[in-house]
């Protein structure tokens, strides 16, 4: 599927069938998992939970927005080695990458975020020699829509709010983005998944360049994962419209307005 419709069709799944993945599929899922971490880095790693129930009833209550924990057969645990944020950013880069996959064989899924869950229970849970899980993915087959039930989506935030045109706050012109060929690209990118779906990510364009910042208001509520996740889409769109460039992760060059903060991410040539 072309990652335009892909990115407008996709929906967190958080109902799903009382129902084991298929051996063959679980099997395709753990080889792509050890596919990506090679092409990643060894900062991190993803770890297939297949008995599901175990997690649930370990995590009811404490995983998830304010303890709404997700039922699924199955997770996937993102196991990040240090808190590095190269580390976070590329985790849920190459976790978005698996959603893409997971996608094509039919296998709904749904970010959870365990960020607040004690250490201390984690590692008891998940087993792991090192690391730390702050995001599971729950996996399996999706109950089947109601056809005559339109389904709820959630709600975007126009272009005009997260482009910009040399420094945030200074407007671009749509006539602008449509004669450099991004104008679909920017419409399509805000449908990326994000943290309490705050679509947090503002870009500047500078010249042949895209910067990519992340809007905040504490340090909090920084959430680095959210960036990954926009890169690997914009990477992959920008790719089909003849741009075969990947982000650069910069350090410096924060910036900060009345509302918000912005944490300079990286940039991509365009
Ligand atoms: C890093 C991250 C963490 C998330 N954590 C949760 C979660 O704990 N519980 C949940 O129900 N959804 C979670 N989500 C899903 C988002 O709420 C969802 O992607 C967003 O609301 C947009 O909805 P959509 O994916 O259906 O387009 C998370 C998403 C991301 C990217």
């Amino acid at each position: 599927m072309l990652m335009n419709n892909f990115l407008k069709n996709r929906k967190s799944i958080r109902n799903f069938k009382d129902k084991y993945l298929d051996i063959k599929i679980l099997r395709s899922i753990r080889e792509k998992c050890n596919e990506f971490e090679k092409e990643g880095s060894d900062k991190f790693e993803f770890l297939l939970f297949e008995d599901g129930e175990r997690i649930f009833e370990s995590l009811n209550g404490i995983g998830g927005y304010s303890g709404v924990m997700i039922r699924s057969p199955h997770y996937i645990g993102l196991n990040t080695k240090d808190n590095g944020e190269k580390t976070i950013i590329y985790g849920a880069y190459y976790i978005e990458k698996l959603i893409t996959e997971l996608t094509n064989l039919n296998v709904g899924c749904c970010w959870i975020s365990i960020k607040d869950v004690d250490e201390n229970i984690k590692e008891e849970l998940f087993h792991m020699k090192s690391g730390n899980i702050d995001y599971l993915l729950s996996i399996g087959y999706p109950i089947a829509k109601n056809p005559f039930i339109e389904s709820p989506t959630s709600s975007r935030i126009a272009v005009k709010d997260i482009v910009f045109k040399n420094e945030i706050g200074k407007p671009i012109s749509i006539e602008e983005l449509e004669s450099r060929g991004l104008d679909d690209l920017f419409y399509y990118i805000r449908f990326a998944p994000s943290f309490y779906n705050i679509q947090p990510w503002r870009f500047v364009l500078k010249g042949d360049r895209v910067v990519l910042f992340l809007s905040y208001l504490s340090d909090e509520e920084l959430n680095l994962a959210d960036a990954g996740i926009i890169m690997y889409y914009f990477e992959g769109l920008a790719k089909t419209i003849g741009i075969d460039s990947k982000w650069k992760l910069v350090e410096n060059h924060d910036y900060e307005d009345r509302e918000y903060k912005y944490k300079c991410i990286g940039e991509l040539k365009l």
